[in-house]
Formats: C-alpha cells, sequence, structure tokens
C-alpha cells in the first residue's frame, strides 16, 4: 500500500576513503531532505568501521557484501584502497567486479524483503560500471555519483577513453572530446594514466566500466552547476543522459570527527588562536587526510611560511616515506627552532594529524588555503569564499585546479605533483600575491566571494524556493518514481 511504503535509495560506493566519505555524506543528506530510507552497501570491515561513526540519530541501513580479499590476491584484510600499496589497488578495483553475483542476491533479498516493492533508485560508485545489468535485470533506476568535480571527472573521463597523450610527442595536448577545457600538459596526468597504453589493468578496466555509463539512468554530482557549467556540459554531451549537480554535499563536522583521526590540537584551543588574529591575516595549509610531501618539500614549505611573514595554521603528517600516521618529529623534519619560533612569536599553529577544517576555513581571520584540492576540500573551501593556493598531487586534482585557476578565477597553482622540486622563495611571492591588497589578490577575494554566494543559493530551500541543486535532486528522484510507475504499470 502506497501511504505506508517508504522509499528506498541504495547506495554503493568503492572501497577507499575518498570514495565511502563522499556517499556517506550523501545518504545523510538523502535521508535529512527527503526522509527516504538509505541502505549503504559495502564490504564486511569497511561497514562495521562504518558503523561505529554513523551519527547516533541516523536510520541509514548498513549492509555487508561478503568480501575475502585474500581470495583475490590482496594481504587478508584488505577490503580498502587505504590499507593498500599503490600497485595493488587496481586489484581491488578489478576484484570488485566479482562482487557482482552477491550484489544482485543483496538487492534481490531487499526487494524480498519489502514484498516486492523495489527500491526506488540504485546510485553507484563512478568505478562500478558493471552494476549497470545487474540494475537493468531487476527492472531498477540506476545512477551513478561522482564525488568529484564535473570538469575534473571530465578531464579523467576523456583521458582514459582517449588516452591523447599517447598520440602526440609534445608536452602539451588538447582533450578530443572535450576542447573547452583547453591544453592539458603532460605533468598534470596522474600516475596510471601517464604510464597506460590502453592494455594494462587500469586502462581495460576503465575503459569499458566508464563507457558503460551511457546505459545508467544518469550521473549525479557533488558540485554546483553555476561554477562546473564545462564539466556538466561535457557529460550532457557525451552520454546523452540526464546529469545532476547536487553539490555540495557534505559532512558536518561533528560526523566527520568520529571518521577522521583524533585531534591533538582541540579545536577551542584553534579558536581561541584564530579569534587572536586580526581578520584574513591567516594562511592555512592542509593536504587532506590522505598526502603528504616529501621531506625536503617539507623544508622548502616550512622556510616560506617563515619567510612570507603571514600568521599560519598548517596540519602537519609525516612525511613520505614514514607512517604518516605515526607521531610528527618537528625537529627531524622542520628547520632547527623553527616549530619554538612559531610558538614564541604566535605566528604559526602547527596541527599534527587532523584538524576541524571546516570551522578554520569558516573564521574570518582566515584569509587562503593552500590546499592540495582534492574536491571535499575545495568544497568547503568555496564555501565559504576562501581563495586557494594549488598543489594538486594526484587524481583528478590536477584538473580541479585547472578549473578553479583558469575558469573560475579563485586559484593560483603553486607546486604540481608529489616529486615536483620547489623553492621557498617562489612560495612566498605567491603567498604574497594572493594574500596582499594586489590586484590579483582583491580579484581573487571578490571572485571566490561570489562563488560562496553560488554555492549558498544552490542549496537554498526556504518558502517553495529550491536552489539548482535541491531542484537537481528533486528531479532525479522524480525520474526515478516515473521509471518505477512505468515499469510496475508494465508488469501488473
Ligand atoms: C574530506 O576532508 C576531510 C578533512 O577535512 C577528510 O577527513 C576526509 O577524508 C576528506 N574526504 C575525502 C573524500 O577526501
Ligand atoms: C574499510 O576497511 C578497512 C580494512 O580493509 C579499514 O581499515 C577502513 O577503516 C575501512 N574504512 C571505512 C571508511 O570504513
Ligand atoms: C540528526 O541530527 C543532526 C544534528 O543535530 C541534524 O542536523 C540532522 O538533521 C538529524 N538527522 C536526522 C535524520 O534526524
Ligand atoms: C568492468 O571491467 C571488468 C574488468 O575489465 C570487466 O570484466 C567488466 O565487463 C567491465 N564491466 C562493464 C560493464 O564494462
Amino acid at each position: 500500500m502506497a501511504a505506508e511504503r517508504k522509499e528506498n535509495v541504495v547506495l554503493f560506493p568503492f572501497m577507499g576513503q575518498g570514495h565511502i566519505i563522499p556517499f556517506l555524506a550523501l545518504a545523510l543528506h538523502i535521508e535529512r531532505e527527503k526522509g527516504y530510507s538509505v541502505t549503504f552497501i559495502n564490504t564486511p570491515l569497511n561497514i562495521s568501521k562504518l558503523r561505529s561513526s554513523l551519527p547516533p540519530n541516523s536510520s541509514i541501513r548498513l549492509l555487508e557484501i561478503p568480501f575475502t580479499s585474500s581470495d583475490h590476491g590482496l594481504p587478508p584484510n584488505s577490503e580498502n584502497t587505504d590499507v593498500l600499496p599503490y600497485h595493488l589497488v587496481v586489484r581491488l578495483l578489478r576484484a570488485s567486479t566479482s562482487l557482482k553475483p552477491a550484489f544482485k542476491k543483496l538487492l534481490q533479498d531487499l526487494i524480498h524483503q519489502h514484498h516486492g516493492h523495489r527500491p526506488l533508485c540504485v546510485i553507484v560508485d563512478i568505478f562500478f560500471g558493471w552494476t549497470i545489468n545487474v540494475a537493468k535485470e531487476l527492472g531498477l533506476f540506476h545512477a551513478v555519483f561522482s564525488g568529484c568535480s564535473g570538469f575534473g571527472l571530465a578531464c579523467y573521463y576523456s583521458l582514459w577513453l582517449n588516452l591523447p597523450h599517447r598520440k602526440v610527442d609534445s608536452l602539451e595536448f588538447s582533450l578530443p572530446d572535450f576542447e573547452e577545457a583547453s591544453t592539458i600538459h603532460i605533468s598534470q596526468l596522474p600516475k596510471n594514466i601517464l604510464e597506460a597504453d590502453g592494455k594494462d589493468p587500469w586502462a581495460t578496466y576503465l575503459q569499458e566500466n566508464l563507457s558503460a555509463w551511457v546505459d545508467s539512468d544518469g550521473i549525479l554530482f557533488n558540485t554546483v552547476e553555476d561554477f562546473d557549467r564545462l564539466g556538466m556540459l561535457y557529460f550532457r554531451r557525451k552520454l546523452d543522459r540526464p546529469v545532476w549537480p547536487i553539490g555540495p554535499v557534505l559532512l558536518s563536522s561533528e560526523s566527520r570527527s568520529s571518521i577522521g583521526k583524533e585531534t591533538l590540537v582541540t579545536p577551542e584551543l584553534c579558536r581561541e588562536w584564530l579569534n587572536s588574529k586580526p581578520t584574513n591575516s591567516v594562511l592555512y595549509v592542509s593536504f587532506g587526510s590522505m598526502n603528504t610531501i616529501s621531506t625536503s618539500q617539507m623544508m622548502q614549505l616550512a622556510l616560506a611560511l617563515e619567510g612570507c611573514g603571514k600568521n599560519f595554521i598548517w596540519v602537519v603528517r609525516p612525511p613520505i616515506g614514514f607512517d604518516i600516521n605515526s607521531e610528527f618529529k618537528a625537529n627531524e623534519w622542520l628547520p632547527e627552532g623553527f616549530e619554538d619560533r612559531m610558538k614564541g612569536s604566535s605566528r604559526g599553529l602547527l596541527i599534527p594529524k587532523w584538524a576541524s577544517q571546516v570551522e578554520i576555513l569558516s573564521h574570518r581571520a582566515v584569509s587562503a588555503f593552500l590546499s592540495h584540492c582534492g574536491w571535499n576540500s575545495t568544497l568547503e573551501a568555496l564555501s565559504h569564499g576562501v581563495p586557494l593556493l594549488g598543489w594538486p598531487m594526484a587524481a583528478e586534482q590536477f584538473f580541479n585546479v585547472k578549473l578553479l585557476e583558469e575558469e573560475m578565477g579563485v586559484c593560483v597553482e603553486v607546486a604540481r605533483g608529489k616529486s615536483c622540486e620547489f623553492r621557498h622563495e617562489e612560495l612566498v611571492g605567491k603567498i604574497q600575491l594572493v594574500m596582499d591588497d594586489t590586484e590579483k589578490g582583491n580579484e581573487m577575494r571578490r571572485k571566490a566571494s561570489e562563488v560562496s554566494e553560488m554555492t549558498k543559493n544552490a542549496m537554498k530551500n526556504e518558502n517553495g524556493v529550491k536552489g539548482s541543486s535541491i531542484r537537481a535532486i528533486d528531479n532525479l528522484f522524480d525520474a526515478a518514481a516515473r521509471q518505477m510507475e512505468n515499469t510496475e504499470g508494465r508488469q501488473s
């Protein structure tokens, strides 16, 4: 009976922190905005970890899909990219297709438990093209959710499908189906794309599973139409499918901290420190929870922070080659006496491991953000109108910086890649360019605050006035409901 049934939405991310966290944010968003029940599928170890980090008032249902990593040539109990060395990540990716029969069975059981009432829609990871057939066989509405920007993913998608760098001799080239993105430089390619020849395990997997999207019912992006138009244009043209920009969908800091690492500098201490600083005087430096830099880069960065004369907060992690979760040794990895001098002058605050990022970015004292430009950190900065100094390190971060710098004018790239050589004098110049009262700096601040307005407007939902991102999620579920009526009508 229609009145009694609550629509169920099934979510299934790839097993990596960078995928699970945006899906969790989406799950909480759907629960809160639409009141639907949400079923979240993942492998057992990831589910047990998630169980302890869901907010207590959430009714999201966590469902285990059986998976034994050692059956796939992976170390025991490794169900997540974060616990794997780089060369095994593609093996986990390829092993995901073995979940197909179990995925089908889980969906059939769900339908059975709901007395034949099918989930309204199944939303899967960008890497899970293989789920489309399963959904179609069961007559379910299928959508792909990308936690990346539209622009960033468009470059990534086009690169994998075309491997354009293999076809030219030059260091720069354009994308054959995405001319709007202008040129890409070879130094902007993530390692696996750079090395791809079309026959390697990454390329064979992604070329099939990404191009399978043409059979999905649509693509959702954690982004805002107004500043990510080119990316939306690319996928609408390429796939001839609906594309729904529904962002920014972010975790609140409460749910974030329970998933993140423990903090050593408390949020209160950090707030007091920021309160004592003038408006727009602090540079915030963090490379996300999964990245770090080399020892020599860390030295140069410290010299730049000291040399630029600005206040700063720096979230520090052990450099490449050391366990990223081990203790931070300032006297080994930073210039002699650096920590004491910064403490003494109260000019810099070093935060080991993890900081309450949203709180920092929303503080009036913060003026700019030196970031790896992962999309989640970027959205947090854009929401609060904070301009960026970009140091992309992996995946589609290179193209996020391209979007932010060339299209949006809210970012200056300061370094590129994990192994780049970079000098403190250059960074000092760029920090001053962005933070000082320069023409460029003022222009960036003006644009960043425009983008922050766009972001707020997109998520507006008051007195019947809905922003573009709220309308997009309504449109997604309307399309799913229409399709369900059609198939149920046909079957009865
Ligand atoms: C987003 O950023 C937070 C730090 O603010 C981090 O804990 C989390 O893992 C990030 N999520 C993704 C998807 O990278
Ligand atoms: C996923 O599983 C791994 C074990 O392979 C675990 O270490 C990790 O914390 C889990 N991640 C999440 C987000 O649950
Ligand atoms: C859970 O609590 C948070 C914080 O109080 C609130 O924002 C959210 O809407 C609540 N979610 C549900 C599903 O009630
Ligand atoms: C996804 O990739 C795997 C491994 O290459 C392949 O077996 C599978 O058919 C692909 N799925 C789709 C839908 O292309």
